[in-house]
Formats: C-alpha cells, sequence, structure tokens
C-alpha cells in the first residue's frame, strides 16, 4: 500500500519490474501535434513519469527534437538508446484509438485525440509492468465499444445499493466528497479505458434528487473536472419525478409544458455549471420509482422529452429498460417478468430520438449467475441500445466469494441474436457495428467503494480491471485479461500467474455449481441476496420462481408456458422452445421438468443436482489450496485477506450445498445415487 495513502493502488502499483529493454524505448519523450498543456496530456505525462520511475527507476524526460534520424547516445557515448515519439494523427485512427509501433530504437505512439494518448501511454505502462518487450511493437488499437461506462450506485448518505467494498468515496452524510481518491479513481477507470462514470444511484431519492441544484453544482463540478482530465464524462442518475419534489410544477407528465418547460430551464442551469457532463441516467417506471407510466404515457414519451432539452449542450439520456411488475401474484403462471423488458419496449423500436440511449441487463431477470441473453439486445433494431452488465457480485458471492465475471460478460457478447444476416452477436450490436449508431456501447455496476482495497476481496478487482479492458476490446480473452491482471497486481512469477489466473478462470462455474441449478437463478436470500433460501422468493411479488413441487422444477418459458421464447429471432427461438436443443446450462430456464429427466451426460435431472453441489464444495476446498500455496510469494496481507474470504466462501458453499441437494431430496423422494450426505 501507498505509505501516505489509506488505500492500494491495484493494478497502478508500479512496483520495480525487469526492464526488458523498455527503460531506453520511454527514457526521452517528444510531443507533437499535442498541447501539453491540455489537462488530459498533463495527467497522462505525469502517470508516465510516476510509473516509469517506480517500475525501471528512470525519470523520462522531454527532449522536443525525438526522429528516427536522430537517436540519442546514453551518457557513456557507446550505447545507442531511442525514445518515444508522440504524434497526433487525426486522421486513419478512430476516435480514442492509437497506434504504437517500434522500429530502431524509436517507439511511435500515434493517437487520434488526447484519450488516445493517454490510452497509449497505460498501454505502455501495462506492457512494462508484465514484463514484456516493446522492441518490435506494431499494434493498433481503437475502442470497439464508443462507451464505456461505470455506474455508481452509491447514495448520498454514503451508503452503497448492492456494495460490498465499503462505503461511498463519492458522498457521505448528505456531501459531495471530492479528494485524493477521486483522482486514483479515475487513474484506475481510464487506465483500462472507461470514459463515463454515473457518479450516484439509479433508485435516486432524497438528497441525491438535489444533485441536480446549487446545493451540489460546486464539488459536482469539481469531481466533472478531475474526470475531465482523464477523458471520463461525468453522469448523474436523475430523478424522473424531480419537478414535483424540487418545487416545480405538480406533475412529471412528459407531455405537460409547464413540465417540459421546468426541465428546460433546469438543463440550462445544470449544463452550465457543470462542465463535462454527458447526460443523465434514467430508472423510470420501475421497482416503485416514478415514470411516464404514471400519466399514461410511454416509455418513449418520457424520454424523448429529456431528451430533446438535453441535446442542444450535447447531453445524452440513458434510460433503462429494466421495467417490470414487482407486485406480481406467485399463483399466476402466465404473468413472466422474464418478458417484461421486451414487452415493454420492443413496440416503439424506433421512436426514440437519436440521443437516447437504452440500456438493456444483460439477461431478461436480474444479474443472476446464468440466465439467457435479454432478447431486447438485438431484439431492437431501430434503437440506440447499451449493454448493462453487474461488476458488483450482488447475486454472485458479494466479494466474499471468488466469482470472475469476465467469461459470463464473453458469453453474453459473443452470443448470436440473429438480428441480421452477419455481425450479429451481442458485441457487434452495442459497439454499433450491426445498425451503424454511434451511440452505443457497454456499461457496469461499479463494485468499488471505500475499502482500502476499493472492491473488498482484492481478487475481485480482476472484475473492474476486466469489464474495462473487455469494453475497450471485446476480442480480448478473459484469460488474457486475468493474465494482465494478476501481472500487474502482484506479479509475473509463473507460478503466482498461472495458479491466480487458474483460480478466476475456475471460479464461475464452481459458484454455479453449488448455488441454483440450470439456469433457474434466485433460490437466495430474500433483501440480501447472500446465501440459499430455496423458497425465500417462491411465493413473493417478484416474479421470480422456481416452480418446483415433487415432480419437477423449472419455468416452461416454451410456446405452450408463458411464451416467452418467441421474443427471440430464429433459430434461437426453436432452439429455446424444443427441450432437446435447448443448452443444458439453461434448461431450466425455459423449462419445466421431471427431476427423472435424463440429461445429455446420462444423469438424471436430480442426480445432476446432487453431484454438481457436491462438487461446487469439493472446488472451494480445492481453490483454498491453491491459495495456500501462494503464501510467501504474494504479499501477506492480501494472501490473508484472500483467505478469510475463501473460508467464508466455504461455509456458503456447504451452505447452498446442502439446502438445495436436501430441498429436492425432500420434493422427490429420491435418494442420491452415491448415498452422500443429505439431510
Ligand atoms: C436489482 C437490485 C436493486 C436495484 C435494481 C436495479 O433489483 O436488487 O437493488 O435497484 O436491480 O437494477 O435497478
Amino acid at each position: 500500500m501507498d505509505k501516505e495513502k489509506k488505500w492500494t493502488q491495484l493494478w497502478l502499483t508500479y512496483s520495480p519490474r525487469q526492464d526488458m529493454g523498455n527503460g531506453e524505448l520511454v527514457k526521452y519523450v517528444s510531443f507533437s501535434g499535442f498541447d501539453r498543456k491540455h489537462p488530459i496530456i498533463e495527467n497522462a505525462w505525469a502517470e508516465l513519469v510516476k510509473g516509469v520511475e517506480g517500475m525501471l527507476g528512470i525519470t523520462p524526460d522531454i527532449y522536443e527534437e525525438l526522429s528516427s534520424d536522430d537517436i540519442i547516445s546514453s551518457e557513456g557515448g557507446t550505447q545507442l538508446c531511442g525514445g518515444l515519439k508522440v504524434l497526433r494523427q487525426a486522421q486513419g485512427i478512430k476516435p480514442e484509438g492509437y497506434r504504437l509501433t517500434e522500429k530502431d530504437g524509436i517507439l511511435t505512439l500515434n493517437a487520434a485525440d488526447e484519450k488516445g494518448l493517454l490510452y497509449g501511454f497505460f498501454h505502455i505502462l501495462r506492457q512494462i509492468a508484465l514484463e514484456k518487450t516493446l522492441r518490435n511493437t506494431d499494434i493498433l488499437c481503437e475502442p470497439d465499444n464508443p462507451l464505456r461506462m461505470m455506474n455508481h450506485w452509491d447514495n448520498m448518505d454514503g451508503s452503497i445499493e448492492r456494495g460490498y467494498s465499503g462505503n461511498s468515496f463519492f458522498f457521505d452524510k448528505g456531501e459531495v466528497l471530492v479528494d485524493e481518491r477521486t483522482r486514483d479513481y479515475a487513474r484506475l477507470a481510464a487506465s483500462v479505458g472507461i470514459n463515463g462514470a454515473v457518479l450516484n444511484n439509479v433508485n435516486v431519492k432524497d438528497q441525491a434528487t438535489w444533485l441536480i441544484t446549487e446545493r451540489y453544482f460546486d464539488k459536482v463540478a469539481e469531481i466533472a473536472r478531475i474526470f475531465e482530465g482523464y477523458g471520463i464524462k461525468l453522469f448523474l442518475s436523475l430523478n424522473y419525478a424531480a419537478p414535483l419534489e424540487l418545487g416545480g410544477p405538480d406533475s412529471a407528465d412528459p407531455l405537460n409544458e409547464d413540465v417540459i418547460s421546468w426541465w428546460k430551464d433546469k438543463f440550462s442551469e445544470v449544463f452550465a455549471k457543470i462542465p463535462n457532463l454527458g447526460g443523465f441516467l434514467v430508472k423510470a417506471d420501475s421497482e416503485g420509482r416514478p415514470g411516464p407510466f404514471t400519466y399514461g404515457r410511454t416509455q418513449a414519451d418520457g424520454a424523448n422529452m429529456l431528451a430533446d432539452l438535453v441535446k442542444p449542450y450535447g447531453g445524452i439520456i440513458i434510460w433503462r429498460c429494466f421495467v417490470y411488475n414487482c407486485t406480481q401474484d406467485w399463483r399466476d403462471t402466465k404473468t413472466d417478468r422474464a418478458r417484461a423488458g421486451y414487452d415493454n419496449f420492443i413496440e416503439m423500436d424506433g421512436d426514440y430520438h437519436d440521443n437516447v440511449i437504452l440500456q438493456i441487463k444483460n439477461g431478461p431477470m436480474d444479474f443472476q449467475i446464468r440466465e439467457a441473453v435479454s432478447p431486447l439486445l438485438g431484439g431492437l433494431t431501430r434503437t440506440n441500445q447499451m449493454l448493462e452488465v453487474q461488476v458488483a457480485q450482488e447475486y454472485t458471492g458479494q466479494q466474499i466469494d471468488l466469482c470472475y465475471l469476465i467469461p459470463l460478460f464473453k458469453e453474453v457478447l459473443d452470443f448470436r441474436t440473429y438480428c441480421s444476416p452477419d455481425t450479429d452477436t451481442v458485441a457487434d450490436v452495442v459497439s454499433g457495428r450491426t445498425f451503424g449508431n454511434k451511440l452505443c456501447g457497454m456499461a457496469a455496476v461499479s463494485n468499488t467503494g471505500n475499502d482500502a482495497n476499493w472492491t473488498g476481496n482484492d481478487l475481485a478487482a480482476a472484475n473492474f480491471y476486466g469489464f474495462g479492458r473487455l469494453a475497450y476490446a471485446t476480442s480480448l480473452s478473459s484469460e488474457e485479461i486475468a493474465q494482465e491482471w494478476v501481472g500487474m497486481t502482484y506479479s509475473n512469477d509463473r507460478e503466482v500467474k498461472e495458479t491466480v489466473v487458474r483460480l478466476l478462470m475456475g471460479s464461475r462455474n464452481t459458484y454455479e455449481k453449488y448455488t441454483s441449478p440450470l439456469g433457474i437463478g434466485w433460490m437466495v436470500t430474500p433483501n440480501t441476496h447472500y446465501g440459499p433460501s430455496v423458497d425465500g422468493y417462491e411465493y413473493s411479488r417478484w416474479g421470480t420462481y422456481h416452480r418446483a413441487d415433487h415432480m419437477g422444477l423449472g419455468v416452461d418459458r416454451t410456446d405452450s408456458g408463458t411464451g416467452y421464447v418467441r421474443q427471440y429471432h430464429e433459430p434461437n427461438a426453436s432452439r429455446y422452445n424444443s427441450v432437446e436443443e435447448c443448452p443444458e446450462e439453461l434448461l431450466l430456464f425455459f423449462h419445466h421438468l421431471p427431476y427423472t429427466h435424463m440429461l445429455k451426460s446420462g444423469k438424471t435431472l436430480i442426480q445432476h443436482i446432487y453431484d454438481s453441489h457436491f462438487e461446487g464444495v469439493e472446488e472451494v476446498e480445492e481453490m483454498i489450496r491453491l491459495w495456500d500455496g501462494l503464501r510467501g510469494c504474494i504479499p501477506e496481507d492480501s494472501y490473508q485477506l484472500v483467505r478469510e474470504r475463501f473460508e467464508r466462501q466455504l461455509y456458503n458453499a456447504k451452505e447452498w450445498r446442502d439446502q438445495v441437494n436436501s430441498y429436492f431430496y425432500r420434493k422427490s423422494g429420491i435418494v442420491d445415487e452415491k448415498n452422500r450426505a443429505i439431510f
């Protein structure tokens, strides 16, 4: 940990590294086409100096005349050394992109703009940290997604909705916080390519409604300026009912003239007071939050009204599609929460104005360890759309249990929607490749908080790191990202790398094995969402049922059930509709099946439940053994902190195993073939 700071620097630790011939390439630096006084350039330069000093013990210097004919001699005059040439290349490289090449001792960074330069410097620092030579580099890096955003669910009292890493570092006791940590957050986010951050929780209540008022402008503007220096646009979540709560008209009807004129004045004030403001995120008509439905208006009416008014300032409205009936009757088997997003948004496809983006959760339910991909992604073909994932581990172990989520995000990105003859994956759709839109991308619910290590579990930082890297370069593999993160955070020692990467890569499957089976989801403790409670949500209003009885379990979403399968393009719809063709990991998401149903493995469904739950616990035990083998190879405080979390994970896994197995044994009356302990 940095001595003066109470928090770590995660993957920007910059501890000493082997040189690999890189020092010579970054010792002298020349800039051309960039204003060195630009805040992003100043920050990028400060970062390069900090990183190179820390890792290689060299202080880079500005050398104005650097060219390939002008290779600089080092002090002794015997050895040739080169330098780094930074050039602006406005054409031929996409915004925020860069090309890095090395020839004859000159490393050349051609950057499209300031952000491209910043990302290029972080690229160089990453290679140094990973002890990879920059010699013979020849690489073009351009972001796949125009928007790469973190969504913070931070509340103004300092708490964080679904936060598992302490309190907020943006807010405390109704005040906005701005300090060194704000900058470190921006550095970390920018280092992985994040270019937007929403500061406050999507559930905007009480004081948070006032963020768009004089009360908070100064402090929010300070954060916005810090972010600006790292290429990060600031966004705020809006309370749709703000006019009523802030003393405006007694309505939030999007077609009401008084309401429109109130918002018009409000935005003119807010954009004047907060620089670098990208726009707003809105959760409307969802889980008790107000919205246009209250006034008999559509989601498009609501979104377009706001969008038109922020347009003169270059602002955008990101409108969430998490709209469903949360007061359902569990006896009603026809209403299906999974259908809701599509049912609420598909009809108005094409009606949303061009500065509206619909933000869609990866699955139709709610960030479960396994669920189908939302049919809205690629279902909408004439609307800007953005993928929302959850890096905060609400349903995936709460940063106690290890769960590296990048493989899950990759699966979603690689999913073929069949919305067009070729470029049809979710990655294609949200990057704009499919429909040619410019406003799209990926957003993640953040897992950070004011814990010293930012993410509660040291290993959970891999999800923060990985999300950013993946959003910038969706073709990176989960394993490559894991390797980078381990190398930068811990060390490049082979054993450390192999072991930690192995732990990360297996963790999602392990978590899935000991929790709810085959895509059914839920079975969690109500409200907290940690630990098992098989029937916790079974007789509730939330629409999250497993429908188990003594014969079988699963939700019938086929043609003969809720009909949800028809929200997909073919051939996905038919594939999911058929028990034989449905991918097995999603079998119970789509079908209600008897416990004796035979799986492709030759096991019955019930035997699969028993086996996977025993395996899950065994795998956690193995994870602990692997982790123990690293003692002495990684910092002791990190070893201890993670070790303690693994102990809690093991306890959790055993609870899940025993409760799930016993529940289904009692329901089905079918004994485990292997006669293991089931209660
Ligand atoms: C989940 C989560 C809530 C959150 C909501 C959302 O339901 O449990 O805390 O507000 O998602 O995404 O808006």
